[in-house]
């Protein structure tokens, strides 16, 4: 069963990598460290203990940097809200946080655990700063599965993605570690689309946790429509989780990627040689198709079963 940590910045989609982590029977969800992104770094560590709280699991949540690297911290309150979970009100949290910064959290987490999957979800800053603080875990680490960049997509500008527009320098960082990566971009995950008739499937009478679930995707959904007119909630971090769990869910290419630093217009692109013009050495499994029938049946399940735990006190 592969370790992972979640490293994120919840974010609806990322409640939904958390859940799907959570409720599957395939991964050992080690604890969830968190970073300043959709919202800042207070809002984001606050929504990912509401979430634990909500599911009933006590998962080690570690808070991480509250701004990048280098750069002053951009959030996305247009798709997540000015709480970063607007939509539903989720119950006050109960767990106690983990007493390490997010990137001791990974480092003593990777080291204590011989082999760890790493899934960050949000900019990857604590990543970065994890590798940088202990190079040495680069042994712990067996693959870091990252949302995030785009070969052909984009959302943030024409350009970037908005996990790696964040924080470009900890991208470069983590992409030129050596470390085996996968990236789930948005080539698929914007096509890793919930319908409006699928979340609307996942209600269950006195369900605790579709009960919330449910109105927080129905949001979600409606900002994604308004701004890019999506046919509902893209899950863009959950079809990371859901590639650890089933990798058949992503067709991937081992591809050259490299990060934009510096351009004025195109801070945070993710180029991806496709075609291996710059006889660099490939450094990522790109993914450019998904079983989105899989992957929403992977969904679905997912909160059932967390439905069906909480209702049993578990
Ligand atoms: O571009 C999508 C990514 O940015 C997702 O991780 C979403 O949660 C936001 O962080
Ligand atoms: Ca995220």
């Amino acid at each position: 069963m592969r370790k992972i940590i979640i490293d994120c910045d919840p974010g609806h989609d990322d409640m939904m990598a958390i859940m799907l982590a959570a409720a599957s029977g395939n991964v050992n969800l080690l604890g969830i460290t968190t970073v300043a992104g959709n919202q800042t770094g207070d809002k984001t560590f606050t929504n990912a203990l509401k979430v634990v709280t909500l599911i009933g699991e006590n998962i080690p949540v570690a808070r991480g940097c509250d701004k990048p690297l280098v750069r002053e911290l951009v959030t996305a309150p247009q798709f997540h809200g000015q709480t970063g979970l607007d939509g539903a009100d989720l119950p006050s949290a109960v767990i106690n946080p983990a007493a390490e910064h997010a990137c001791d959290f990974i480092i003593s987490t990777a080291r204590q655990n011989g082999t760890i999957t790493l899934v960050p979800t949000g900019p990857l800053t604590n990543i970065a700063l994890a590798l940088t603080k202990d190079p040495g875990i680069k042994n712990n680490i067996e693959r870091i599965v990252l949302m995030g960049g785009g070969m052909h997509d984009s959302n943030v500008t024409p350009a970037a993605e908005f996990n790696i527009y964040v924080d470009p320098e900890a991208a470069k960082i983590v992409f030129n570690s050596g470390i085996p990566i996968t990236m789930v971009g948005l080539d698929v995950t914007n096509r890793a689309i919930m319908t409006p008739g699928e979340i609307e499937d996942l209600n269950k009478p006195g369900g605790r946790v579709s009960g919330v679930v449910v109105p927080l995707l129905q949001f979600f959904a409606k900002a994604n429509k308004d701004i890019f007119d999506l046919p509902g909630a893209p899950l863009h971090d959950a079809l990371a989780v859901a590639s650890v769990i089933a990798p058949e869910v992503i067709k991937t290419k081992h591809r050259r990627v490299d990060i934009e630093v510096s351009g004025e217009l195109t801070r945070g692109m993710t180029l991806v040689d496709i075609y291996g013009v710059t006889g660099k050495t490939p450094n990522a499994d790109v993914a450019l198709e998904l079983d989105n029938k899989l992957f929403i049946s992977m969904m679905s399940s997912a909160v059932h079963t967390l439905d069906s735990r909480a209702a049993e006190g578990k």
